[in-house]
């Protein structure tokens, strides 16, 4: 996969869209080599136009010594002759205009096209190994696809975790369009495929956001009927050997595609909010859980609007539910503005308590030593228990 040494937000939106999903981004120098390091399929480093140039060629010229397989695209705004002739003398595979996106695809193919000369296929190894967290309520419009997007942001920590959000909410999803995205290609259009499906159909359906790759829903409701619990499971084995975390939305019930995720998921966010019929609804989802075997360590209550004055408190649906809240979100019309102004809370107001307890739950939800959002180093998603795969396979032990 390719690599982005930009530390500029807008400048990593604006590439990305050139790139595959699943292309990492990375801030500075520092960060490409912990990166490489821990990667075997990188195939080229990009090196976009806020680095400077003399830095983004001391970095050309590392790569060559270091990881001579890894081909080096510089991005520049302005491209000068000079440019040129410098990045030719430290081995720079191309120079690429920042504006020239066709450009920039095309660079980036030809490195994979001689990594794969070299080294064989990218990117069908099998080998990352990326945690599955399922949103999920048995009750509508209590936050699900909210906490969903805003916690796939937070676990992608500004891109130093790969991370895809699936919309499995087949009929009426709406990830898309909280993130302000139009989807060109949906999950529908890999049905046909299921037999040989893999990562390289996958990626070319993905929508990217900033740091995100998504999954997005069908535009029709009908599609839905297409789609097989089976097909659900088998994209959500392949995009774990793509993806550091992969955070499924789902619909308000148990049906048969929640079902198959949950056959792959890592860690479940219950979703209850401080009314009667959602708390009722959410008793009986935890005792589904229980039946299923699903264990305790691997469900984490979040309490939305935890702050509504309506008789109910924290402390009596802890009590009902038998369960710790993980994380208590307020109500907050901030929340619906970002949502509506297409920057998720985490992104917009990163300082707002809602957006702290999100970054918090990912912090969580990372493997136990691994980095935490703030220092901004990427977590060890393969410190990760291999023994604690998939709450159904549990029962078949
Ligand atoms: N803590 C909050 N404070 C204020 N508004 C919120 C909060 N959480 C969610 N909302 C708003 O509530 C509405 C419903 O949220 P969301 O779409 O995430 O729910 P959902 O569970 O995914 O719904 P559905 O079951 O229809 O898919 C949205 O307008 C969202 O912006
Ligand atoms: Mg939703």
């Amino acid at each position: 996969m390719p690599v982005l040494v930009e530390p500029d937000t807008n400048w990593a939106s604006a590439l990305t869209v050139a790139l595959p999903a699943g292309t990492q981004v990375v801030s500075n120098a520092g960060q490409l080599d912990t990166w490489l390091t821990e990667q075997s399929n990188e195939y080229v480093a990009l090196l976009g136009p806020s680095t400077d140039l003399d830095t983004a060629l001391a970095i050309g010229e590392s790569l060559r010594a270091t990881h001579p397989a890894v081909g080096v695209v510089i991005v520049r705004t302005d491209p000068t002759s000079d440019v040129f002739q410098s990045a030719m003398q430290v081995g720079a595979t191309a120079v690429t205009r920042a504006d020239d996106l066709d450009g920039i695809t095309a660079a980036v193919d030809r490195s994979r096209q001689t990594w794969e000369a070299i080294r064989g296929p990218v990117g069908h190894g099998g080998v990352r190994d990326g945690k599955v967290i399922t949103v999920f309520s048995p009750k509508g419009g209590v936050g699900k696809t909210t906490v969903a997007v805003n916690l796939a942001i937070a676990l992608s920590n500004r891109g130093t975790s790969k991370v895809c959000l699936v919309d499995l909410d087949l009929a009426f999803g709406d990830v898309a369009i909280t993130l302000q995205v139009i989807p060109d290609h949906t999950i529908v259009e890999a049905v046909e495929a299921e037999e040989h499906l893999d990562f390289s159909l996958l990626e070319t359906l993905m929508t990217r956001h900033e740091h995100l790759s998504i999954l997005a829903a069908p535009t029709h409701p009908e599609a839905k009927a297409r789609i097989s619990p089976s097909f659900v499971r088998r994209v959500l084995q392949i995009l774990r050997e793509q993806f550091d975390y992969i955070v499924v939305d789902t619909t308000p019930a148990f049906d048969d595609h929640v079902l198959a995720a949950f056959e792959e998921t890592d860690e479940c966010i219950l979703i209850a909010t401080l009314d009667v019929p959602t708390v009722k609804n959410v008793k009986v989802a935890v005792e589904t859980l229980d039946n299923l075997g699903v264990v305790q360590s691997q469900r984490h209550l979040l309490l939305n609007r935890a702050d509504d004055e309506v008789g109910l408190t924290c402390q009596v649906v802890e009590g009902l539910l038998k369960m710790k809240v993980a994380t208590a979100l307020p109500t907050a019309l901030a929340v619906a503005t970002a949502t509506n102004n297409g920057r998720p809370i985490v992104l917009s107001q990163p300082d707002h308590p809602v957006s702290k307890a999100l970054i918090g739950l990912a912090d969580q939800l990372r493997p136990a030593g691994a980095a935490r959002t703030s220092s901004g180093t990427r977590p060890d998603a393969h410190a990760e228990e291999p023994a604690k795969r998939g709450v159904f396979s549990r029962l078949r032990k």
